[in-house]
């Protein structure tokens, strides 16, 4: 049996490094889909693809080859990283990820990932979306002030600087986009267990997802 897990979550809850850290702990695979969003979003900037132009981005689609391994992504053999990163790029990912177009072949390879033993997944459709039937799904989330706060440290820990006043505001309008969109908006799915973690640690956050999956799954080793 495979194990599914689904991790969704607005930007800067904690979600990258939670589910990376319980993947490792449960010896799955760990895929982050908002790297695939960003790749897409900056392959299409890069070639000067319209992020409304459904004809263009379904195109450009068609012709990428996306490669996942040991926590790198390659676009057509070139690691991608570090430039999917970058701040204006989740601005962009958020725009692309609103057409149906993209989404479509998007989630089409997401499912395609799903291999025994198991894995981690992590979105912000994943559960409602991509795997409605998964075995446990979270719902990462945390105060707007944290979030910013969160983000920036990574920003900073990358050489950006940033000012965490636009950062929040940023961060309010690309979660305004993602759960207000017609197609897969962000919300928790009816079955998910909501983790407020604006005052947990990480290894806790991490325990405690651990915790559930260990009781709700056949997974060896617990
Ligand atoms: O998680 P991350 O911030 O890297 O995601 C970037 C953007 O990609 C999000 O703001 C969201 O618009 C989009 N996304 C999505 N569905 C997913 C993962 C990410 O729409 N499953």
């Amino acid at each position: 049996m495979t194990v599914v897990v689904t991790v969704d979550g607005p930007a800067g809850a904690g979600k990258s490094s939670a589910s990376r850290r319980l993947a490792e702990r449960l010896q799955l695979l760990h895929v982050d889909t908002g790297a695939m969003y960003r790749a897409v979003a900056l392959v299409a900037a890069e070639r000067g693809v319209g992020l409304e132009d459904d004809g263009a981005l379904g195109r450009l689609l068609e012709g990428l080859r996306f490669a996942f391994d040991l926590g790198r992504i390659t676009v057509d053999g070139r690691d991608v990283s570090e430039a999917i990163r970058r701040r204006e790029v989740g601005e962009l990912a958020s725009r692309v990820s609103a057409r149906p177009v993209v989404r479509r072949r998007l989630v089409a390879l997401q499912r395609s990932l799903a291999a025994s033993p198991g894995v981690v997944m992590e979105g912000r459709d994943i559960g409602t979306v991509v795997f409605p039937d998964a075995s446990v799904k979270f719902f990462l989330t945390a105060s707007p002030g944290e979030r910013a706060h969160r983000r920036a440290l990574e920003l900073h820990a990358t050489g950006q600087t940033v000012d965490e006043a636009a950062l929040a505001a940023e961060l309010a309008r690309r979660d305004e986009r993602d759960s207000t969109r017609a197609v897969a908006p962000l919300r928790p799915a009816a079955d998910a267990i909501v983790l407020d973690t604006s005052t947990l640690s990480l290894d806790d956050v991490v325990a405690e997802m651990e915790r559930v999956v260990r009781a709700r799954t056949a997974l060896p080793g617990g």
